[in-house]
């Protein structure tokens, strides 16, 4: 059953790995569409299901490969996920009996290593593999182990794999020398089950670490703070399963919304929370597109010629680094020059040489990439390196003159739920391939 199991994972993979999109630029984008659930707000709360005892219940989750890459972590540790209509996903997690997350899992996605701190409080044992590098910079998790650590944890490297043992965790204060938010979210898991109270101090403060911590609160949970960059958590004995509905996708809403702009589009986009997009809206409006926003929906318009800006990615509030390639691709047709300076992440340009290939007009300097729009580019074959160049490759696709051929597109399938779908309801010319 394992063995059939592991075959259809592989020629699953395979299959993938083979596809193309093919997009044919010039048709402009018009019409409405619905915001999946947040990739980054599901993931740290199916992991939080490993808190309880008994089954959760979560609605909106995406469907996505991250999202089963999380679920079958869960399921190597003895839940049952199950995935049912509707967007649901169900999470037992009353016979739990191994701690191990396996080097084969942790490599195809880093957000695995949020299971560290939930296993670590439940069953006071984790084995999980360091992730290591990935394209968008070296990504250490430091942070996380200094942070359990100083609640008592013994954590040791063993082979590539943390290994971590505690008995239960106790309360500390903690300063993270960088808010970083799956450590945030990790630490916040953690304590919401130790002894005594945690107090995290430059604590990420991204709408994603807010909601986890409500859905640890109506877990049981007492933290104080959540969305500021010091949040206390009292800890408790136990929590109890949850039910949810995650919420609307900030990175996948700011997407579309460029692609509004680089199409000369008019686009509605419903279930979408704008206050959580505020950066991003600004800075639309400040080249010159036309914004409508509603307390669920947001509308995006093309109305003349955009002009060039400076874009500098900062923690949350600040500008989105998971947006920074797609607006990269928007400025590449916007008049005048742009200078981005990318601050969270030192190797986040795995897009420029790519995009360059479609007649874009870049020059990194160090960390800002130097912008200076043409009229127009030219369809290329290129290649997705990781999940938000491919968002900015097939930004650039869908202007670009000719048909644009991306390939290793299982990037964009890891964070864009039926994005072809989507694309396409709006008037896109898009098509996957097999190679
Ligand atoms: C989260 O990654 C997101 N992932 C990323 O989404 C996002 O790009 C990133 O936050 C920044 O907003 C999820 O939420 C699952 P960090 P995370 O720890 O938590 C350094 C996407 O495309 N750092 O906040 O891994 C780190 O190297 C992605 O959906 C340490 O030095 O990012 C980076 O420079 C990819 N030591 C900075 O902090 C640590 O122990 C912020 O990273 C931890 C982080």
């Amino acid at each position: 059953m394992r063995s059939a199991h592991r075959l259809k994972q592989v020629r699953n993979r395979i299959g993938s790995a083979m596809k193309k999109l093919l997009i044919t630029g010039g048709n402009r984008l018009h019409g409405e569409v619905t915001v999946s659930g947040a990739k980054n707000a599901a993931l740290p709360i199916i992991a939080s299901a490993l808190l309880a005892d008994g089954c959760s219940v979560y609605s909106n989750v995406p469907d996505l490969r991250d999202i089963a890459t999380i679920s079958r972590l869960l399921a190597e540790f003895g839940a049952d996920v199950q995935s049912g209509g509707n967007r649901m996903v169900t999470v037992d997690t009353s016979r739990l009996r191994s701690y191990n997350a396996p080097y084969e899992l942790v490599k195809t996605m880093r957000a695995s290593i949020l299971v560290l701190g939930p296993l670590l409080a439940r069953m006071g044992r984790a084995t999980v593999s360091l992730p290591g590098g990935c394209a968008i910079g070296p990504r250490p998790v430091d942070l996380h182990l200094k942070a359990l650590t100083a609640m008592g944890a013994h954590i040791a490297l063993d082979r590539g794999y943390i290994v971590a043992e505690c008995r239960r965790l106790k309360g500390a204060k903690i300063y993270f020398d960088i808010a970083t938010v799956t450590g945030t979210e990790n630490v916040m898991m953690a304590a919401a089950l130790a002894e005594g109270t945690t107090v995290l101090e430059n604590a990420a403060r991204e709408p994603e670490v807010e909601e986890l911590a409500s859905v640890l609160s109506a877990m049981g949970a007492h933290i104080d703070g959540a969305g500021s960059d010091v949040i206390t958590i009292e800890g408790v004995k136990s929590l109890r399963p949850v039910e949810h509905a995650v919420m609307p996708d900030r990175i996948e809403a700011g997407t579309y919304m460029m692609a509004a702009g680089i199409t000369r589009g008019d686009i509605l986009l419903r279930n979408c929370h704008p206050f959580h997009c505020h950066a991003v809206l600004e800075k639309l409006k400040e080249i010159g597109l036309e914004v409508t926003e509603a307390a669920s929906s947001v509308r995006v318009c093309w109305k003349h010629p955009l002009s060039g800006t400076d874009v500098r990615t900062l923690p949350y509030p600040g500008f989105p680094t998971d947006l920074q390639a797609q607006i990269m691709a928007l400025l590449c047709l916007a008049e005048g020059t742009s200078i981005i300076s990318e601050t969270i992440f030192e190797d986040r340009f795995m897009h420029v040489g790519e995009l360059r290939r479609m007649g874009a007009s870049i020059r990194l300097d160090g960390s800002a990439a130097v912008v200076t729009g043409v009229p127009a580019l030219s369809a290329a074959p290129v290649m997705a390196t990781d999940l938000r160049a491919s968002a900015s490759l097939v930004l650039a696709a869908l202007v670009a003159e000719g048909t644009t051929e991306i390939s290793r597109i299982y990037h964009l399938e890891r964070g864009y739920e039926n994005v072809e779908d989507k694309l396409k309801s709006l008037g896109a010319d898009i098509r996957t391939v097999s190679a």
